[in-house]
């Protein structure tokens, strides 16, 4: 029997930090097949972005991954997108079908299937988005299909109020500033970190009387002043890792037709 080794890239800049390869080769080992996935590094602009891409697929690559700063663009390059992509206005897992270039996004439902798997219930749930870039546009739709309510939180207003407008056919949400964070009393479900501010080691000024049962922070790898806060008042907490771990799953889910059990698979640390 003809022996096929499928090729996939994740695409950056910076990329040489990516930890994609390793998680997609545990994926792949777990399930018995024979694969290659590389970091591509690509020059910060449109136009190297679509040499890039284009060049992998008519060398017969099957996935790629697109990490920061290049979902926009990827967005934009697309011929069709799925309504996760089209919501996001970003995409971070790129196919053919059909000879089309096609964009999915798995961040969102990464995280919910995160949650849900730490036995995180979302139906009928209130949960607090802190942020209004593109990590949250990111992830209000699969929230909003798990049944939760969701209030968004951000440093400038009219990010948030935007947000609100463009989601607005698909559910109502609540928009606060930061001041409400600081100093507001309200008891949440879930409350999700999804700004920067972790990474530029920036602390959100985060009320006493502000509550949740879980806290989530996207990012992982770092200290978290905003998990701390909430570990401190005895919440559950989650870093993004499980996030990373998931939209993954869906990616190499999407492109091998394979289904995977985390269980099953030995994740990188
Ligand atoms: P991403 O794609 O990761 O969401 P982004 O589009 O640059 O990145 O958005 C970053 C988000 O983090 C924004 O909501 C930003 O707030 P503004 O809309 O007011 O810029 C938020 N953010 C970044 N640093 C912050 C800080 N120190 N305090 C509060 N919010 C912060």
């Amino acid at each position: 029997m003809q022996h096929f080794i499928q090729h996939f890239i994740v695409i950056g800049n910076p990329i040489s930090h990516s930890k994609s390869p390793a998680i997609h080769q545990a994926f792949a080992q777990s399930v018995g097949l024979d694969i290659r996935y590389h970091r591509q590094f690509c020059p910060d602009d449109a136009d190297s972005f679509r040499a890039v891409v284009e060049a992998f697929f008519h060398g017969g690559g099957v996935g790629a991954n697109v990490t920061l700063p290049f979902k926009e663009i990827a967005f934009e390059l697309c011929d069709t997108l799925s309504d996760y992509a089209k919501t996001a206005k970003a995409v971070n897992t790129l196919c053919l079908r059909d000879g089309k270039l096609y964009g999915d996004n798995t961040d969102g439902r990464g995280l919910v299937a995160d949650l849900l798997s730490n036995g995180v219930d979302l139906q009928g749930k209130k949960i607090a988005l802190i942020g209004a870039g593109g990590a949250t546009r990111g992830v209000i739709l699969p929230l909003m299909e798990q049944g939760a309510t969701l209030s968004i939180f951000n440093r400038t207003l009219s990010k948030a109020q935007a947000l609100k407008d463009d989601f607005a056919v698909f559910g109502e949400m609540a928009v606060y500033g930061l001041d409400d964070l600081a100093t507001g009393d309200f008891t949440f479900d879930v409350i999700i970190n999804a700004t920067s501010a972790t990474t530029t080691d920036q602390t959100l000024t985060l009320s006493p009387t502000l509550h949740a049962t879980v806290a989530y922070d996207m990012m992982y790898g770092k200290p978290s002043p905003f998990l701390a806060h909430f570990a401190a008042q005895q919440s559950k907490t989650l870093d993004g890792y499980g996030m990373l771990i998931n939209q993954a799953k869906l990616a190499f889910e999407l492109w091998t037709g394979v289904n995977i059990e985390l269980n099953r698979v030995q994740l990188p640390k």
